[in-house]
């Protein structure tokens, strides 16, 4: 096979082969394939696209480019989640012990994050002593004694994705349908994940900014899911405006924390519990999503759910008692007010804006070499369609800097008002099974 003859086929709309597709993906993994070459067939791709059995097979390529987890010593269906991310999204912290207080295995692999806030493993690092280098044998234990583990991505999992996302972020294809979702679910699969929810979001703090591309990308990726025999299903969400009302490490675990206790902002709230509740069904626990609904509900209001977040925190080397004691989380030393200046009703977030505040503060990072700073973020005291007083904190920045004057520019920039009321923004948009 030769490169040029791959790259011209997908340039002039053809359909690549499966063995074409192994074989560049073989090439390039090995170093055989040259960057340049690869770049010219992203670019084909990019505009070109690509078909439905096109996408899965580039998928189970690069999900067998490298090591790949065998869970299959874990009882149970491994389900799995998955969000594109979005700012204040803290719903895997707070699903883990929610779906694992119902007796379905977690077996979760996460990242540190670059961007806005920090990943799932940083908000946990929150948590004095707590530890993700775990053992692959310690994990799997954990597992079948507790129903739960996270660890830190170890090991070589998908190198293809790891070059090919590197080539894309330098070559402008990083917005492709079935690349961002052969590479997002290349990665489940090489995880283990039997099955797996998506949460797909919309706006102007996400990835994708319409819901139509949002819904595109989810169909791409539960149809690839499917064809490789996992049960697969996403929900399209709202990402108008940042979800919750806490920004940055620690001030995500305490959000994290209420919504476990039954209390915290409705919409992350709920949130959780649906995709919670379609984990419950796609792991055999229930058949509707209603029913996963209820048993979620009673595994907040029994307290089954946080205890089984203390028993996770206590396994992997954390205090537990922080969990019942989130003052023992360490604060930021300022607490610095967004006043509204004029009254009215809140239109609109810029929640990418929000996000760079975030970041502007120290709770994410620019480069994987930075370091984060877990006691930072902002507190939203407004959302969209609340009404706001002149002189009322539209938000709260906890910081370590006296006078974070950048990050208050940003968030007083992505408030605008309006002298009429406004209604709050839906937070599903779609199901797609
Ligand atoms: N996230 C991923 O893992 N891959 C992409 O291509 C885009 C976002």
């Amino acid at each position: 096979m030769r490169m040029p003859d791959i790259i011209a086929k997908k340039r002039d709309g053809e359909r690549l082969s499966e063995s074409e597709i192994r074989w560049f993906i073989d090439g390039y993994t090995k170093d055989s394939i040259p960057d340049y070459q690869v770049s010219a067939l992203l670019m084909a791709i990019y505009f070109q696209g690509m078909t439905q059995e096109e996408a899965s097979v580039l998928t189970r390529a690069m999900a067998e480019s490298g090591e790949q987890l065998d869970l299959s010593s874990i009882e149970g269906i491994k389900v799995d989640k998955h969000s594109t991310g979005g700012v204040g999204d803290k719903t895997t912290l707070i699903l883990a012990p929610l779906v694992a207080a119902l007796g379905i295995p977690v077996a979760k692999m996460s990242g540190r994050g670059l961007g806005h806030t920090g990943g799932t493993i940083d908000k946990l690092e929150a948590f004095t002593g707590f530890q993700t280098e775990i053992s692959q044998k310690k994990f799997i234990e954990l597992v079948n004694t507790h129903k739960l583990a996270l660890a830190g991505q170890s090991g070589n999992l998908t190198p293809a994705d790891k070059k090919l996302y590197s080539l894309r972020d330098v070559t402008a294809t990083v917005n492709s349908t079935p690349l961002i979702a052969s590479s997002v679910m290349s990665k489940k699969i090489a995880a283990g994940a039997d099955a797996i929810v998506l949460d797909v979001k919309a706006g102007s703090g996400a990835f994708m900014s319409t819901v139509e591309e949002a819904a595109e990308l989810a169909e791409s990726m539960v149809g690839i899911g499917k064809s490789l025999n996992r049960r697969t299903m996403a929900l399209i969400t709202n990402m108008d405006q940042p979800l919750g009302r806490m920004i940055g490490n620690t001030l995500e675990v305490k959000e994290s924390l209420d919504v476990l206790r039954g209390e915290g902002p409705e919409d992350i709230y709920e949130l959780s519990v649906l995709l919670a509740a379609h984990m419950a069904v796609l792991g055999g626990k229930v058949t509707e999503p209603e029913e996963g609904r209820r048993l979620i509900e009673d595994a907040i209001r029994s307290g089954a759910a946080l205890e089984k977040m203390r028993e996770f925190i206590g396994n992997q080397g954390g205090d537990p008692t922080m969990v019942d004691r989130p003052d023992l989380l360490k604060e930021a030393e300022y607490k610095i007010e967004v006043k509204a200046t004029s009254t009215g009703y809140v239109r609109k977030m810029e929640t990418e804006l929000i996000g760079r505040a975030a970041m502007w503060l120290g709770a994410g990072r620019s480069t994987k070499t930075d370091t984060i700073d877990h006691s930072v973020g902002i507190e939203l005291k407004k959302k969209v369609g609340e009404k706001v007083e002149m002189g009322e904190p539209l938000a709260v920045l906890h910081s370590n800097t006296l006078q974070p004057t950048e990050a208050k520019k940003l968030v007083e920039e992505a408030y605008s008002l309006t002298g009429q009321p406004v209604e709050k923004p839906e937070l599903v948009h779609g199901t797609i099974y």
